[in-house]
């Protein structure tokens, strides 16, 4: 039996509580959590060639329950896990941390589950406080991470704190304050923005109190610089958002709690057909009353893969969903890429539907965000599951598709795109995503090259352990994060 690497090592090992004969759906087979976190350097590359100009690191976040539910299980509970495959001259590393969050320590105290998840009543709440927009939840910032200035940043869907995560070793830092202008009665959703041309940090945040939600900016010196009111007519469960050169998007889409039930408590999502999707248009530092509103045909986004201008247009693109129920499955929400085109001079809006295929979690070259771009690059989902089958490389110039599928068994997580040192074409570069195959029993780090991505992996790294399946990825170039390392040392060194 050949090791995972030459060194692999135990960090830490956590005690779980969850039942030995556990049978949930979402908490055994490819989402059975890890209970260990590992070191492992010099990953030995079992088919393939690493590449020599693949040069950073690629973020994965999961949720991983370390407790079982105070009633009902849903896989978004799961506790933060953040995993770190790093290359740099031809070698690659990993690292997996549990995300050290205050739910997550205090549920490690007591030996148990302290908060109710998304399934559950609030009033099940063992504590009298809580995070996120339904309240007294716990902030397990499990669902994305991004990576500003140098330091990865993991978040929650429900908001919360963003936890500061070293994006070498998966260590949790502690809590991001941007130099005390962190908003943390309301928290911060999943998915904020970095724009690496600015160095800027876009995020929202939404709850059940009015204005419902916020938009706001960091900059590229850590500080909140903009915090504005987006009044919506209620409470809403927005998930994504985008941005262009000069705009932030937001949104109002009609699947949210319904306001019969909620009055009395009671969390019910809904799909409300009658009432049109609506995106906020915002210059990224405007204020309230620069808010364009445009509106569409009703369905709900979880993501959006890119926005631009062109000429008098914002374009949109998005996974639009053809059945908005809440659901895990893509084939069951029918997602698919989809373009919105909001005209600034009239009002209007005009939409269209990019392709007849299935998929969701659309990733970009990083260096395309806010601009013109060609490729995303998204998952297929295995029908009736929350799992990843396959990858899609949608040439959305010439509407053409180049896709890889799984062998039966082994799922991907969400793909990152690492653009090839020195690179210049769009597509030159990686694609980067770690498997749960089942078959082996194992999970790999697979590197695709983006030009090619239906001739298969370049490269098929083993890792110590398998992974559970999970939710978001990110990549951050090497240049990147050294040059924010130098830059914060020297910050340091004059006293800053
Ligand atoms: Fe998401």
């Amino acid at each position: 039996m050949t090791t995972a690497a030459t060194n692999p090592e135990i960090f830490a090992k956590y005690l779980s509580t969850l039942p030995e004969d556990d049978d949930h759906p979402y908490r055994t087979g490819p989402w059975r959590p890890q209970t260990t976190e590992w070191d492992a350097d010099d990953l030995i590359v079992v088919e393939g060639e690493l590449p020599t100009d693949l040069d950073g690191v690629y973020l994965r976040n999961t949720e991983n329950p370390l407790h079982p539910a105070l009633k009902t299980y849903h896989p978004f509970d799961g506790d933060g896990m953040m995993h770190v495959v790093g290359f740099r001259d031809g070698k690659a590393f990993y690292r997996n941390r549990f995300v050290r969050t205050d739910g997550f320590l205090a549920e490690l105290d007591a030996g148990g589950p302290l908060w109710p998840g998304i399934a559950e009543p609030i009033d099940l709440a063992k504590r009298d406080y809580g995070w996120g927009a339904r309240t007294l939840m716990k902030d397990a910032s499990s669902t994305d991470v991004v990576v500003h200035r140098g330091v990865a940043l993991s978040s929650h869907y429900q908001c919360g704190d963003l936890y500061r995560i070293d994006p070498y070793t998966g260590d949790t830092l502690g809590k991001e304050d941007w130099r005390g202008g962190f908003p943390a009665n309301w928290g911060v959703s999943a998915h904020p923005k970095v724009d690496d041309a600015t160095g800027e940090l876009l995020f929202f945040n939404y709850s059940k109190q009015a204005p419902f939600m916020h938009y706001g900016v960091v900059d590229a010196a850590n500080e909140l610089v903009h915090l504005v009111d987006v009044p919506l007519p209620g409470p809403r469960l927005p998930h994504d958002m985008a941005f262009t050169e000069n705009y932030a998007i937001l949104n109002d889409l009609p699947l949210f709690w319904a306001p019969e039930y909620l009055e009395h408590g009671v969390h019910l999502p809904r799909f409300h057909r009658d009432v049109p999707s609506r995106f906020a248009v915002i210059p990224r530092r405007g204020q309230t009353g620069d808010i364009m509103w445009f509106e569409a045909d009703p369905t709900y986004v979880l993501h959006f893969t890119n926005a631009y201008e062109d000429g008098d247009e914002i374009v949109l693109d998005g996974f639009f969903q053809g059945n908005p129920v809440p659901a895990l499955a893509l084939d069951q929400m029918q997602t698919r890429l989809h373009r919105w085109r909001f005209d600034l001079t009239t009002g209007t809006t005009r939409e269209e539907s990019l392709t007849d295929s299935v998929t969701e979690f659309g990733m970009i070259n990083p260096g395309r965000a806010g601009r013109d771009y060609r490729y995303a690059y998204a998952a297929t989902g295995k029908p009736g599951w929350f799992l990843f089958d396959g990858l899609v490389k949608h040439d959305l110039r010439t509407g053409t598709e180049e896709r890889f599928a799984f062998d039966d068994g082994v799922y991907g997580s969400e793909t990152a795109m690492a653009p090839r040192m020195n690179g210049t074409a769009e597509d030159d570069g990686y694609l980067v995503t770690i498997t749960t195959d089942m078959n082996a029993d194992a999970s790999y780090c697979l590197v695709f090259d983006a030009a090619r991505v239906g001739d298969g992996p370049v490269c098929k790294i083993q890792l110590p352990e398998r992974v559970s399946s999970g939710t978001h990825s990110t990549w951050a170039p090497g240049s990147e994060l050294r040059r924010w390392h130098d830059v914060d040392r020297a910050a340091e060194a004059i006293g800053l």
